[in-house]
């Protein structure tokens, strides 16, 4: 055992789950490696709030390395070369491009070490950047074939499984409440991948230290805020707080020194003037980041880019605090129960394949603003099964005061103050209850606020209002067009139908293969017959809902058929 590839799957479910997932890491890795593990730190509760995943995550990052093993290696040779530089203490292997191993070291002083001990690239007809990061390339002057290669099974790929093959997966449970939590399973970021986005991230804070070296590189957004699918964008946030946020005690009288610095007119300005210089840095700096854009004219500036190592499309913003603050909230309302995480993979997942929401970013609903509807629904059970986000703040302490820009984002960080209410719904019915709240919401007239967790009345003219949790004056979905909205609702609408009529796993006739295997509960949602045969709500208008009900009903069939075929 020690000496395959670890590239392990651990998922994160429920209440306190990021803690435990992480000491499964470390017993697996333990056993495995043998060093010195660090016990996790259980806070109260059972729970870690995100800062504190961050900081160790942070801390982790910055002791590891990133390795492309393009040259045939043998594992255990790999490990025996890199040990001679430190103990290590965690690695795994991941398939990106080319093979690539993540190494995190017992501390940060094997990495200089390593540095010491590795080569500058000779060659003859191109001109190098001499600029050393932590991605490195592992060389074999012996080119034999050397056992001990990672074999097809270990040489896991950080991504999602096709929609097909979900599918197919999904339909061999035996209830909803399975289903959906298997689709959890399959979609989440793998512990791997969380580590792999934390140290991307500290890579590029290598490259922003050249100027700032109290700066940090933080993930937010889906890569940490329990939401995130395999595959999802890494939205990262340059954190220039430690350089001015830290405000010396001016003295009541006499000397004292301060610097000085350029002034600019507006935040905005100086957050552009330093994302430039950055992307630049970053295009031309930056080993396997490819295809950088500055977009600095957006309303959030950031930079866009491929980070080729790892895969990741990733987005650089700075001074982007009220977003951070969405992370967190985010996370603690995934953490509170563990059917929101199920429920809003699964909304992401079927929307996903709808067309509802897009990688792309236009007029059509964003995964977002699609979580926060899904929050919404959740507070408007009976009993809710997550609280307001105004009583998340009655329940702040003094520790927990936040003022962003004069937005109130404060809200209580301790998990052990939050009492939950007994609701005893099962996934399915939350799923079902879901597509019916939102097929007939009156969305004309209303407005979704988690603030409040009640519908109010909508402040301006948009198809779909969902109000800014922080920025209140705001509509997080002001992008979305009627005719996306017309779509959600259709979708909605022919989704709580068809779960009803396929609410019950098909009777197995004992044959193995895939004969046996016909998609029911949730698979019949994420059907591409389904895709295709639904149309915009103006057209259904004019198709009585039994025509409507046949058509369904026929391609269901269809599928099937196909399925029992192959
Ligand atoms: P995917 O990338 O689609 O998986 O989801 P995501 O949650 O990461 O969304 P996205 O990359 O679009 O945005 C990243 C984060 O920025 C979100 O999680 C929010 O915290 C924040 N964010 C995005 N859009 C808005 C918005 O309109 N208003 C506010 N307040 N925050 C937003
Ligand atoms: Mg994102």
């Amino acid at each position: 055992m020690a000496s395959s590839f670890t590239v392990c799957r651990l998922h994160t479910i429920g209440r306190g789950s990021l803690v435990k997932c992480l000491q499964k890491v470390d017993t697996f890795l333990h056993r495995n490696i043998g060093t010195n593990v660090v016990a996790v730190q259980e806070e109260k509760n059972g729970f870690k709030s995100l800062n504190a995943v961050q900081a160790e995550r942070q801390e982790q990052a910055e002791r590891s390395v990133l390795i492309s093993c393009r040259s045939r290696t043998n594992e255990k040779k790999f490990l025996k070369y890199i040990a001679n530089y430190g103990d290590i203490q965690k690695y795994f292997f991941y398939e990106s491009y080319g093979m690539y191993a993540v190494v995190e070291f017992a501390n940060k002083e094997s990495v200089a070490s390593l540095f010491e001990g590795t080569a500058i690239p000779s060659i003859s007809h191109e001109s190098l950047v001499p600029f050393k990061s932590r991605l490195l390339s592992m060389r074999n002057l012996d080119s034999v074939d050397l056992p001990n290669q990672p074999s097809g099974k270990k040489r896991q790929a950080q991504t999602s499984i096709p929609i097909n093959e979900l599918i197919q997966r999904l339909s061999k449970e035996e209830s909803i409440d399975q289903q959906i939590t298997s689709l959890t399973e399959a979609y989440q970021l793998t512990e791997e991948n969380c580590r792999l986005r934390f140290l991307v991230c500290s890579l590029l804070k290598d490259i922003a230290a050249g100027f700032f070296p109290e700066c940090t590189i933080k993930p937010f957004g889906s890569s940490v805020n329990g939401f995130g699918k395999l595959g999802c964008d890494l939205d990262m946030f340059l954190d220039l707080d430690g350089i001015s946020g830290k405000k010396a005690t001016m003295p009541k009288s006499g000397l004292f020194l301060e610097y000085q610095m350029k002034r600019a007119n507006l935040e905005r300005i100086v957050t552009q003037n330093i994302l430039s210089v950055i992307g630049e840095c970053v295009d031309q700096f930056g080993p396997g980041c490819m295809g950088v854009q500055k977009i600095l004219n957006a309303r959030c500036p950031l930079v866009r880019f491929a980070h080729q190592p790892s895969g990741f499309q990733c987005d650089l913003t700075a001074n982007n605090r009220v977003a951070m603050k969405s992370t967190e909230l985010l996370y603690l309302y995934g953490e509170l129960d563990p059917r929101v995480r199920h429920l809003v993979f699964t909304v992401r997942c079927w929307a996903r394949a709808h067309g509802i929401t897009s990688s792309t970013a236009g007029a059509w609903i964003s995964n977002f603003s699609l979580t926060v509807m899904v929050l919404f629904f959740l507070q408007r059970r009976s009993p809710p099964i997550i609280p307001t986000l105004d009583h998340l703040r009655d329940l702040a302490g003094p520790e927990d005061k936040s003022m962003i820009e004069d937005n109130d984002c404060t809200f209580v960080s301790d998990f052990s103050k939050i009492q939950l209410e007994s609701n005893t719904e099962t996934l399915e019915q939350l799923l079902c209850e879901f597509f019916e709240f939102y097929a007939s919401f009156s969305f004309r007239t209303l407005s979704i606020n988690i603030r409040k967790g009640k519908e109010q009345n909508k402040p301006e003219v948009a198809p779909l209002h969902i109000q800014n949790p922080f920025e209140t004056t705001l509509n997080v979905s002001k992008n979305v067009n009627a005719s996306q909205l017309d779509r959600f609702v259709a979708v909605c609408q022919e989704s709580s139908w068809l779960i009803q009529q396929n609410n019950t796993a098909p009777s197995r006739d004992g044959t193995k293969g895939k004969a046996n295997i016909t998609p029911w509960g949730v698979s019949t949602l994420l059907l591409p017959s389904q895709v295709a045969g639904i149309k915009s709500r103006k057209r259904r208008i004019f198709e009585s809902s039994s025509d409507r009900i046949k058509s369904l009903l026929e391609s269901l069939k269809n599928t099937n058929n196909q399925q029992n075929q192959s």
